[in-house]
């Protein structure tokens, strides 16, 4: 057990465990922090994160997202889009925007459901058989791979693929070039066996456009121009990395917040119509990215402390999400009616999250079909485990308590309710 710290202190497990606290004495009392071993900055004022990362001429991306130095070159990586600046970012920006629109996201929700039912119906079963359910790994981390696997139409039999190179990632991200994960190379490892495999899909769709997102993205035209192969690489890259662990923790922190709060639950199992507001206030508690980095670009002064050129900037997304500056006296606690006409939880500028809409959507769904068939889940706390991470905030695994009752079927999301 991990004692409760007030220091912001990024490798600390006890930080990671529970970074609020070192986060609110930031806020309070040092927002433009420097840390000296690795040398960076941490803002974490809600005003000062959204202003900063706005400011892309000042805090550029170009030179990676982490505190770790050379991290693009380490990992062997195409330019990709979250790490450039404009004016090319611009330019990938909305080629990728011609081909990942909001109707073909939308146009997934029916095969997303049925995922999510079909999840379901075992989960219930094996609960149904005395057996303990995990949440993260049954359910919600399964559910972007799908998404993702059927957004690039990727074979049924590619698709366990994905989840190596994700981890293999995460853990060189999370952990730093000095550890065991650098020493095997295994993040440029997964680095390079995702752009063999991706490059094979590209010369492959190219020759025989499908209906699918990176055939759409072969011929996305703007201002006469294309996506070369290594454009189209570097976004597939970006959405495998970043759009798989990302999304299946939104839904685990949504079970987990609503577990801690069942009158929230009820709001929410009452009017599911709620959803989509309650997943942008558990990404905002509770954020899968919780910090990342931009280089300056020349000198700049935030609160009067001035940050020389070339210095890492980390822009503590989590800890801006719970100002109270912004949110109000309550910005700790849970309420799924809240407004909020801002956050940081997919960013902001021109790095906003492009795949947002799918993250929503997924969340959306696999939160209206939990919730109707299960309204008093509850994630088993003490046998949860979560990632320990700088950067992000996850789940390894959230065994749950499903609520089936003796006589639940398996046909469709109200099998499996139990009576209030
Ligand atoms: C809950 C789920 C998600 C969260 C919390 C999230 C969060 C973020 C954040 C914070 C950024 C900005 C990075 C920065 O500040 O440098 C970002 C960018 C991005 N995200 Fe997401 N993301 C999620 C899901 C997804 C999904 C599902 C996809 C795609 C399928 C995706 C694709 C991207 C891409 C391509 C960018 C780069 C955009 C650019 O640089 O213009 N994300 N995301």
């Amino acid at each position: 057990m991990t004692e409760a710290t007030s220091v912001y202190a990024p490798f600390d497990p006890a930080f990671q465990a529970d970074p609020y606290p070192a986060y609110r004495h930031l806020r309070d009392h040092d927002p433009v922090h420097r840390h000296t071993d690795p040398p960076f900055w941490a803002l974490s004022r809600f005003e000062d994160v959204w202003t900063a990362v706005r400011d892309h001429g000042t805090f550029s991306s170009a030179s990676g997202l982490t505190f770790y130095e050379d991290e693009i070159g380490r990992l062997g990586l195409a330019p990709t889009i979250v790490m450039l600046d404009p004016p090319r970012h611009t330019v990938l920006r909305r080629l990728i925007s011609h081909g990942f629109t909001p109707r073909r996201t939308a146009a997934m929700e029916g095969a997303l459901r049925a995922f999510v039912r079909a999840r379901l119906d075992g989960m219930r079963r094996r609960e149904a058989d005395g057996e303990t359910v995990d949440l993260h790994r049954e359910f919600s981390s399964p559910l972007p791979t799908f998404a993702l696997a059927e957004l690039l139409d990727v074979p049924e039999a590619d698709r366990s693929r994905f989840g190596p190179w994700v981890s293999a990632l995460t853990t060189f991200q999370d952990q730093g070039f000095d550890t065991a994960a650098m020493a095997e190379g295994s993040g440029a490892r997964a680095v390079a066996e995702m752009f063999e495999y991706f490059g094979g899909v590209v010369a492959e769709r190219r020759e025989r456009p499908g209906d699918d997102l990176i055939s759409a993205l072969t011929v996305a035209e703007a201002d006469g121009e294309r996506l070369t192969d290594w454009d189209i690489l570097g976004f597939c890259f970006v959405i495998v990395a970043g759009g798989n662990d990302t999304t299946g923790n939104l839904v685990t922190h949504a079970v987990s917040l609503l577990s801690d709060r069942p009158d929230q639950r009820e709001l929410l199992v009452a009017d599911p119509s709620l959803i989509p507001n309650a997943l942008l206030e558990f990404l905002r508690l509770e954020g899968s990215v919780q910090a990342l980095a931009r280089t300056t670009t020349r000198p700049v002064t935030v609160r009067g402390v001035e940050i020389p050129a070339g210095e890492k900037v980390m822009m503590l997304y989590g800890a801006a999400n719970r100002d109270e500056r912004e949110f109000g006296p309550s910005a700790d606690v849970l309420d799924v009616t809240r407004s909020i006409p801002r956050h940081l939880g997919f960013a902001s500028g021109v790095h906003f999250c492009i795949g947002s809409h799918l993250a929503r959507l997924q969340a959306r769904v696999a939160l209206e079909e939990l919730l109707a068939a299960h309204p008093h889940v509850e994630l088993d706390q003490p046998r949860a485990k979560r990632i320990m991470s700088p950067f992000t905030r996850g789940w390894v695994s959230a065994p749950v308590h499903l609520g089936v009752s003796p006589c639940a079927g398996s046909d469709g999301p109200s099998a499996g309710r139990t009576s209030p």
